[in-house]
């Protein structure tokens, strides 16, 4: 996010290590501004306010919240950095009505851990909520989750497994288009019901255009996992180059299939690609041993680059988007009458510099 900061106090280095870019100047655009006692009256109108009162009197929350009642304040520095991000993404409800469009599933794969399936599940997100879609990225990897992570929401998250009735604040608003329904803290993943998993899935689907889901590795073991599988619309099967991908892709058609996902409903990417060390037609090849089965086809090779998704992720930020926007094509196709393209944004010259620094 970008964070004004008004305090005197010196938070800005733990607001940068969170992924944040500190902002000094007022007349600039911002998500957030932390202010203290003496800079509140100085906020910029309509962004969140974080009022930082270390040292003060609690009696000075009463003053800040006579005169701003939506004003966020904090006695201890780093409480407000754990809760800004939760607090400016916390979703108004009310801005959720029944979705009567039309709505897809949308769902990354891989038989094991670390192969680019988050990534992929984040690319695609972000690509088609940039391009219009209302969409929601859904933590499946009860296990491991890590979606709040890379949107830097640091704090509990209530169980809307158990309790259905949470579902709606369960929800963050992360950009324009864009919600995150992370995985519940206390959740223990072996105790989850399949039907519990489908009943989300399908109150999300009224509420979102997109549904996209990051799930955990070896699904195939994980029962309640089989029925986002068996009813997404589209499964992208995230193989990553390495000595053991071919022999290891070859299960992979299989196994969707017996979760309850056809042929036709596959993709795959190949991530992590470099066309020195393996060709396509082999891997592709692997996927397709059947051949009286509709073949799958792979829809992207990503590019290695370790440092550059290192980067991004500390950003909060999603690489290589024209591969992305090529995969997502056909997903903003199906949808094409019910997608109201946003306006396209000019960069302002400052944070053009900026972003390229930052490269
Ligand atoms: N094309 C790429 N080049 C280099 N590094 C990549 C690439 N894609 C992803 N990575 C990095 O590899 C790591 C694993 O990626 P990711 O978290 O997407 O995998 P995953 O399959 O979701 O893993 P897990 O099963 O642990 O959830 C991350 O640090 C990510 O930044
Ligand atoms: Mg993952």
């Amino acid at each position: 996010m970008r964070i004004l900061n008004l305090s005197n106090h010196d938070i800005t280095i733990e607001l940068r290590n969170q992924g944040h870019i500190i902002i000094s100047d007022p007349s600039e655009e911002v998500d957030a501004v932390v202010c203290n006692i003496d800079t509140y009256k100085l906020a910029p109108e309509g962004v969140p306010m974080f009022v930082l009162l270390a040292g003060g009197n609690k009696m000075l929350i009463w003053r800040v919240q006579k005169d701003y009642p939506e004003a966020h304040c904090y006695m201890d520095a780093k409480e407000l950095v754990n809760d800004i991000t939760a607090k400016v993404y916390e979703v108004d409800t009310s801005v959720l009505p029944v979705n009567k469009q039309k709505s897809l599933i949308v769902t990354s794969y891989a038989n094991k851990g670390g192969v680019g399936k988050t990534t992929t599940a984040l690319s695609i997100a972000t690509i088609i909520a940039e391009q219009g879609a209302k969409t929601v990225i859904v933590d499946m990897d009860y296990a491991g989750a890590n979606l709040a992570t890379f949107y830097n929401i640091n704090r509990e998250f209530m169980n809307y497994i158990a309790n259905p009735e949470l579902l709606d604040r369960a929800l963050f608003k992360v950009q324009g288009n864009l919600y995150l329904l992370p995985a519940p803290s206390d959740i223990i993943p072996n105790t989850i019901q399949p039907n519990d998993v489908y009943k989300i899935l399908m109150a999300l689907k009224s509420k979102f255009q997109v549904v996209v889901c990051d799930t955990p590795p070896s699904p195939w073991d994980k029962k309640y996992i089989h029925p986002v599988y068996a009813n997404s619309d589209l499964v992208y099967a995230v193989v990553r180059q390495e000595k053991f991908s071919v022999a290891e892709v070859k299960t992979y058609s299989p196994q969707l299939m017996a979760m309850g996902t056809d042929r036709e409903r596959m993709r795959i990417i190949l991530n992590a690609y470099n066309p020195k060390l393996m060709s396509l037609q082999q891997i592709e090849a692997a996927f397709n041993t059947n051949a009286k089965l509709p073949k799958v086809r792979i829809v992207a090779t990503v590019p290695d680059s370790r440092e550059d998704h290192v980067k991004a992720l500390q950003y909060g930020e999603v690489l290589n988007k024209d591969i992305w926007k090529q995969v997502t094509a056909e997903i903003l196709q199906s949808l094409s009458d019910e997608v109201i393209p946003p306006e396209p944004v000019h960069e302002g010259l400052l944070s053009k510099i900026r972003r390229r620094w930052r490269q």
